[in-house]
């Protein structure tokens, strides 16, 4: 069987690695460096709408079939919230630690700490055939930072079942649990079954 080929429609390098040892060799990633395209901005109300504009847009752009993800984070006491607005929780130009700050503020003094970390992916086809999946990562808001590894909101998310951080475990083991991982082994199952 030939492998199909995908376009990534992330420009991040870390992302790439992960989603190519989780597709394996039954999907050739295609890159941006190769298949330049446009940057999409991220306007929608939810993870769903982003990937799907993000996948479709660039999908039109090359020609190409597309993968496209977006990832927030759920707080339960802020009824879902940073959520779609994970990366900008904090304004525009906010950086993670910015990001973690407000969080951590907006919990002061609360018990109620659940969370869940949610992905979703989205595959759109040249003739706008579509996959969706979605993957999440239950947890626990921690009450200060911890750990180095990882990025955005991992010092202070505490997977439900683990007493570190994801940023305090190794990457390797944060791939294996995590949201996005989830997501992207059910769209592998999906493009098994499309391919076969
Ligand atoms: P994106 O969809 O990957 O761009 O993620 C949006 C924002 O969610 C990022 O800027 C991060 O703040 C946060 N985020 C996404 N994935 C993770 C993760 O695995 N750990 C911690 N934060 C994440």
């Amino acid at each position: 069987m030939t492998a199909l080929k995908l376009l990534l429609g992330t420009k991040n390098p870390d992302k790439a690695k992960e989603i190519q040892a989780i597709f394996g060799d039954s999907v050739t990633l295609l890159s941006g460096d190769d298949h330049p395209f446009a940057d999409v901005e991220e306007d929608g109300d939810t993870l769903e709408a982003n990937a799907r504009k993000k996948a479709t847009e660039i999908s039109k752009e090359t020609g190409l079939a597309v993968l496209s993800e977006d990832t927030g984070l759920e707080v339960d006491f802020l009824k879902g919230a940073p959520g779609v607005y994970s990366a900008r929780y904090a304004g525009e130009e906010a950086t993670y630690q910015d990001n973690v700050d407000k969080l951590l503020d907006a919990l002061k003094g609360e018990s109620k700490r659940q969370a869940h970390f949610r992905c979703v992916c989205v595959v759109v086809f040249p003739d706008g055939q579509e996959l969706i999946s979605a993957g999440q990562l239950n947890g626990q808001i921690t009450t200060n930072a911890r750990g180095r590894d990882g990025f955005g909101y991992d010092p202070i998310f505490l997977p439900d079942g683990f007493s570190k951080t994801l940023a305090e475990v190794p990457t390797s083991l944060k791939n294996q649990i995590s949201h996005r991982s989830k997501a992207l082994r059910a769209m592998k199952a999906q493009l098994d079954k499309h391919m076969a």
